[in-house]
Parts: structure tokens; sequence; C-alpha cells
């Protein structure tokens, strides 16, 4: 491409304004199920739009805009639609599917954002103004939000996080609480993967009754259990902890409330804690860290945190940052020590 073809600042400005578009056309594919329908090949878009139940004339356009984006492709002269390189992970349950992550970020997350100014002149999250409460109390106000919400976090483990999982050593655990375990997912692949692992998938209440299905169909049931209950009050005895994903959710104080209740719970003095978060600067794929940090901005209290920021917050709670991992994903692994 010379200079000629390079599109203008305010081309470029144009496209990514017009972002909100291709995030709601992207919901629509998502929702439709468009990818799944597409996975034994291609299909004439009239067949499509009856198999969806959407209107071929909008679908057409909508088809059009996301080959643009790489998502499908279409063949103009036997109007055949096929997935283009990304197509894949917009179907369900692939390894690298997003789809439930689009389902749920566009329902709650998108709508938080349109008062992302709100936050910015008051430091409130956007989604507490949205939604009058914080995010947790009004995903629980609904199951099929709890189920929702659920399922994108397990599309993060599985197409976003499954490095940092590879990078998760319990050889040492006996007994290991994933704090804020959601519907099991994680804990569940940890346990086939070391099969004298005991141990409880902690989360609140209406969260964690998805959970005992998942172990189950991992088997894993007969060592791992389920716990509802506040981790902000307290959290289940173990010699080892895990929590993936949570202490990014929420301010230093919050957080510290969290490790504060591990310290206290922990049945071995030297009790390990492992953490799966981004680590601001270090991590591959460091634009996920830094849309995460907006996403936290938006939707909670937390933030991505930077190494020193990391240990200093471990250490206002009596851990010991050990080290960190990095992956050849977005994610690390932060070990710490329980300090006496
Ligand atoms: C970002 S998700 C991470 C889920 C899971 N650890 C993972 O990696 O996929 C945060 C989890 O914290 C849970 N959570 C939020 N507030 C909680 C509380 N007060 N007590 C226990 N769990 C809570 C949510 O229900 C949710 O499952």
């Amino acid at each position: 491409m010379n200079a000629a073809d390079s599109p203008t600042p305010a081309i470029t400005m144009l496209r990514l304004l017009g972002g909100y578009q291709i995030s709601q056309a992207l919901f629509v594919a998502a929702r439709a199920g468009l990818a799944d329908q597409l996975l034994d090949g291609p299909i004439p878009l009239a067949e499509l739009a009856t198999a969806t139940g959407l209107r071929p004339g909008p679908l057409a356009r909508i088809v059009h805009a996301l080959a643009g984006e790489g998502v499908f492709a279409l063949d103009a002269g036997t109007g055949l639609v096929r997935l283009g390189p990304l197509g894949r992970t917009l179907a369900s349950g692939l390894p690298e599917s997003v789809r439930n992550i689009a389902l749920m970020w566009m329902d709650s997350h998108y709508r938080a954002f349109g008062e992302l100014w709100g936050t910015a002149e008051t430091g409130r999250p956007a989604a507490e103004i949205a939604f009058g409460e914080p995010l947790f109390d009004w995903i629980g106000q609904d199951p099929a939000r709890v189920r929702a919400f659920s399922a994108a976090m397990t599309d993060f483990a599985r197409a976003i996080r499954h490095h940092s999982l590879d990078a998760v050593e319990l050889d040492g655990a006996r007994t290991v609480v994933d704090v804020g375990g959601a519907d099991g997912t994680v804990l569940a692949v940890l346990a086939e993967r070391y099969p004298h692992l005991r141990g409880t998938v902690f989360d609140l209440p209406h969260v964690v009754t998805a959970a005992p299905e998942v172990l189950r169909a991992h088997g894993v049931d007969d060592r791992i259990t389920t716990a509802g209950g506040d981790f902000f009050v307290e959290v289940p005895p173990a010699d080892s902890y895990l929590a993936c994903f949570i202490l990014h959710d929420w301010s230093d104080e919050k957080a510290g409330l969290i490790l504060g209740n591990i310290h206290r719970a922990a049945d071995a003095t030297d009790a390990r804690l492992i953490l799966v978060e981004t680590v601001l600067d270090e991590g591959a794929a460091p634009e996920v860290a830094s849309l995460l940090d907006l996403t936290m901005l938006g939707v909670l209290t937390g933030r991505e945190r930077t190494r020193p920021e990391w240990r200093d917050l471990l250490a206002a709670s009596g851990f010991r940052l050990d080290r960190i991992r990095t992956t050849p994903g977005p994610m690390c692994v932060i070990e710490a020590t329980r300090v006496p």
C-alpha cells in the first residue's frame, strides 16, 4: 500500500467511531448462530435467513459489513456465504470460540459503556449508573444473566486464558479453593490434570449452583465440592488458593478484604496463593490488558495492575509475591505465599 492508498486520519477515526455498529452486528451474528450454520460449508444467503429466522435484506447487509472485517465472506456471483478467517470464533463450543463473550458483553457491558462519561466525571462505574446497582448484583437478579456471565467466563478460560491454566502448578497442593470459581470449569480442568487434588469451587450461592454439573461432566465431582458464599465475608479453608480473574475486578481496598479472608481461612501457615491475571507491561498481547483495564473502569471498581502494584497489594494483606510466570497468552500466573 502506498501513501496515497492509506486511509486519512479522519477515515481511520470514522472506523473507530463506528465500532459500536460492528459490535452490534457481531452480536446479531452471534445471537443468530450464523457461524454455526456455516461450519459445514457455504450456504446461500436466503437459506441462512430461513435457518436463523432473520429477514434476508437486513441479514445481507450485516453479513456484508462483517465480511469487511474478515468474519464472513460473500460470493457475489453465487450468493453463497462462507466463514471468513475470524468466523469460527463466533461458533459455539470450539476451542477458539468467544461467542458467549459476544452475547454477554453486548447485553451488559455495551449498555454500561453508554454511561462512560459519568464514570469519567464521577469515578462511579458506568455499569452502576446504567443499572442502578453494582454489576454482580444486577447479574444476580436474573438466572439467565448468571448463566450468560459464567458461559462468557468459560470462553475466556478456553479461548483467551488456556495458556495460563497450563502454567498453574499445583504439585504441592493437597486442597485448593477456587475463589470466585464461577461454574467450576477452571478447577475441573485443573483437577483432571492433578488426580491427587481435592478442592472446592467457591462463588456466590446463585452462581455456584451450576458447578456440580460441570464437575460431574469432567469426572471430578468425587474430589471437588462446591460452596456458596461471599468472599468479602469469608472463604473456605484449604492449603492452597486459586483466584482467576478475581482481584482485577476490585479496588485495592476491596481486593484487600478478599486477600485478608484467604489469609485468615488458610489452614497452612505458608499457604500458597495463585492468581491468574494480567500484569501490565509484562504479558504477551498487552492490548488485551489495556482493553480489560478499560472494561474494569466501566463495569466494576477494579483495574489491571503492574508488577509493583501486585507486589504491594499482596504484601498489604500478608502475602509474599514469589514469582510471575508469563505465558504465550495475555494472562500471567502470579504465585504468592502466605506470610504468618
Ligand atoms: C470475572 S469472574 C471470574 C470467574 C472465574 N474465576 C474464571 O476465571 O472464569 C468473577 C467471579 O467472581 C464472583 N463473585 C463476585 N462477587 C463475589 C462475592 N462477593 N463472593 C464470591 N464470589 C463473587 C462472580 O460471581 C464471578 O463468578
